[in-house]
């Protein structure tokens, strides 16, 4: 079944009284002290989807399922977008907003649903979502509100798992229907590319491998980031983890074709699931410092 908002909700009202979840995962995500993630998007990660969503300033970026707006707010900095986020859970929103305002930006928090925004028809720039495209009630639905509201030939970056096999019953059943080709490419996005990203697995391992071996204590949201990691280790070589990017076409007749906007790489359809760079480098901490925003040392 699908979580609820409410149920959202406690789980991050939990979270606000626990700094050492967020120092475990900011640990192994690699994330700057100032970016509240939920969810298992690194440094590295973030770079890749930024460019993935070839942002200008100006344009807006709607983070959909945004959480504590963490990963909006960094790659609206990055870029000099406009930020939008939405997410159902009503606490979370709060907390967003407590973030932005903390971090002296603006942004536009709302609360919304997956596959109701609330935005206007073509009224954003670029789509991000990050980890939880699974959670939405009717994924096609979720789909096709990501294409409803982006402007012509604007894009959608989507991370989350896929299963290795979709009728694999110890896969949760949320991430057993996950398909974001067919998502996308059904809500009649063109440009559709999918890669799998295993490098991202390597910090993600590392920090459930944590999670499980602290005593949490009385601690809510560290029980149940606990409970969380052994369920995720249990079933880890049973998922792979995605990255999607697709093209909002130019017209509404029908999915892009890269023929209709220039400039757009063609693609064919051998590469359309190869990694970009290669994924079996080890990390490098070097690239982590350099790769530092100029705003992570004033936040
Ligand atoms: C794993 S968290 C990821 C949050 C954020 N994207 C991040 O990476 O930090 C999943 C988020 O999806 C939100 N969510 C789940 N179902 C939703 C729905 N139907 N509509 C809107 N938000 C939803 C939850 O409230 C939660 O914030």
């Amino acid at each position: 079944m699908p979580r609820s908002a409410a149920y959202f909700d406690g789980w991050y009202a939990d979270m606000a009284g626990s700094a050492a979840k967020d120092e475990i995962m900011r640990r192994h995500l690699r994330l700057p002290p100032y970016l509240l993630s939920t969810s298992s998007l690194g440094w590295d990660g973030i770079g890749e989807v930024t460019e993935a969503l070839r942002l200008s300033p100006g344009d807006i970026l709607l983070d959909l399922a945004c959480g504590r707006g963490g990963y909006g707010l960094e790659i609206a900095a990055r870029s000099g977008a406009v930020l939008v986020g939405v997410d159902f859970s009503a606490e979370a929103v709060r907390q967003a907003r407590d973030l932005a305002q903390r971090l002296g930006r603006q942004a536009d928090f709302r609360t919304g649903d997956l596959a109701a925004t609330g935005l206007g028809a073509r009224s954003v720039g670029a789509v991000l979502c990050v980890d939880a495209i699974q959670f939405a009630e009717q994924p096609d639905a979720a789909y096709r509100e990501v294409r409803r509201v982006l402007a012509p030939g604007g894009r959608a970056v989507l991370t989350c798992w896929e299963p290795l096999d979709p009728a694999d019953g110890r896969v949760l059943g949320r991430l057993r229907r996950v398909n974001l080709r067919a998502g996308l490419t059904a809500a009649g996005f063109g440009d559709v590319q999918v890669r799998e990203r295993p490098r991202w697995r390597a910090c993600e391992r590392a920090m459930w491998q944590e999670a499980v071996s602290i005593d949490p204590g009385d601690d809510p949201a560290l029980r149940s980031f606990r409970d969380e990691a052994l369920r995720s280790l249990e079933t880890f070589g049973l998922i792979r983890r995605v990255m999607a990017s697709a093209t909002a076409p130019l017209t509404s007749a029908g999915p892009l074709r890269p023929a209709d906007k220039p400039g757009l790489p063609v693609r064919s359809a051998e590469d359309t699931d190869v990694g970009w760079g290669d994924q079996t480098e080890p990390d490098d901490d070097q690239r982590f410092s350099r790769d530092r925003p100029p705003h992570w040392d004033s936040a």
